[in-house]
C-alpha cells in the first residue's frame, strides 16, 4: 500500500520505519526537543473569547505542546482530545499529564486522516510539528469535518526553506536533501484553498535565537531528535556528523553555537 504525501509516494515500508522511530524515541522525545511558548500564547490570544471549549491536538506525540496548551487555556478548555497514531507516544503523554495533574483530556489512538470524533464537534484543532508526517489534504478534510463552523485549526510547522536556515540545514551535509516531507507556504496555501469549508485567516512567522553546545547538538542528532536523521544510512550519517562537527568547530565556539530557528503558524477558519 502506498500513501501520497507532499507529492511524494511513501511506501508502507517507509511509514513503518517512521512508526518504529516514534516508538523508539517516545520515552526521551520531550528531553531531546526544544519547546517554545510563543505559539501557545498566540493560540491562547486567538481563542480568547471562547469558553468551555472542546479541542484536539492531532499528532500530539508525548504531549510537550499539548500540556502547555492545556495549562495556558485552563478552564476555557473543557476537554482536550490528544490524538496520535503512536501508542508509545500516547503512553508518555498520559504519564506527563498525570505528573502535572491535568485531567480534562482524552487519549485517542487514531490516524490523523480518520478521527473517531463526531462531525461539527470541536471548537479548535491544533497540530504542532506533525503535518509533514500526514497526508495533508486528508488531514485538512478531516479537521474541517470535526470542527464546528467558524472555529479554528492551528497548524504549527517549519517550512522547507526555514529548514535550510537552521543549524542542521546550514552545517549537516544532506540534511535538507533528505528531509523532503516539509512544505513551502504556497503548497500549504494551495491545499487549504482546495479544502471545502476551510480558509486561511492569518499566518504568523516565528524566529527563535538559539544557543547550544556542540556536545548537546551531537547528542540530539545521535538521539534522532529529528526523524530526518533516520533517513540517513549509518554510513551516510557517520560521514555527515563528522563534517558537521568540523563545520561547527571551524565556525563557532563549541560551547556557544548560535543560530536562528524559524517556524510558521497557520490560522485556518472552518
Ligand atoms: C514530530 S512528532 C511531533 C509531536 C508533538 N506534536 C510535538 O511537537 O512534540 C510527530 C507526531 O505525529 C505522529 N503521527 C505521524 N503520522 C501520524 C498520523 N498519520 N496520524 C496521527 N499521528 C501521526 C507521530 O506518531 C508523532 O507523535
Amino acid at each position: 500500500m502506498k500513501e501520497k504525501e507532499n507529492g511524494i509516494t511513501k511506501s508502507a515500508n517507509f511509514l513503518h520505519k517512521i512508526e518504529n522511530h516514534f516508538m523508539e524515541i517516545a520515552p526521551r522525545y520531550r528531553k531531546l526537543r526544544t519547546t517554545d511558548m510563543e505559539p501557545i500564547l498566540f493560540i491562547e490570544r486567538e481563542l480568547n473569547d471562547a469558553n468551555r471549549m472542546h479541542g484536539a491536538d492531532i499528532g500530539c506525540g508525548a504531549g510537550r505542546y499539548t500540556l502547555r496548551l492545556a495549562k495556558q487555556l485552563g478552564k476555557k478548555c473543557h476537554l482536550l482530545h490528544c490524538i496520535d497514531k503512536s501508542e508509545h507516544m500516547l503512553i508518555q503523554l498520559k504519564k506527563f499529564f498525570g505528573k502535572h495533574s491535568i485531567n480534562h483530556f482524552k487519549i485517542l489512538h487514531s490516524d490523523a486522516h480518520k478521527i473517531p470524533l463526531e462531525t461539527d464537534s470541536l471548537d479548535f484543532v491544533v497540530s504542532f510539528n506533525a503535518v509533514h508526517h500526514f497526508d495533508m489534504p486528508n488531514f485538512l478534510k478531516e479537521s474541517s469535518r470535526i470542527l464546528k463552523s467558524k472555529s479554528r485549526l492551528f497548524v504549527y510547522t517549519r517550512l522547507k526553506s526555514q529548514n535550510t536556515r537552521n543549524v542542521w540545514g546550514m552545517h549537516f551535509p544532506n540534511f535538507t536533501d533528505k528531509e523532503n516531507r516539509l512544505y513551502e507556504l504556497d503548497e500549504l496555501e494551495h491545499m487549504i484553498e482546495n479544502t471545502p469549508n476551510l480558509s486561511l485567516k492569518s499566518i504568523r512567522f516565528f524566529e527563535y535565537e538559539r544557543t547550544s553546545t556542540l556536545a548537546r547538538l551531537e547528542e540530539q542528532a545521535r538521539g534522532y531528535h529529528y526523524s530526518t536523521f533516520r533517513l540517513f544510512s549509518k554510513k551516510e550519517f557517520d560521514k555527515s556528523i563528522r563534517t558537521f562537527k568540523k563545520n561547527i568547530i571551524e565556525n563557532y565556539d563549541v560551547n556557544n553555537v548560535t543560530w536562528k530557528d524559524q517556524n510558521i503558524l497557520l490560522v485556518i477558519e472552518s
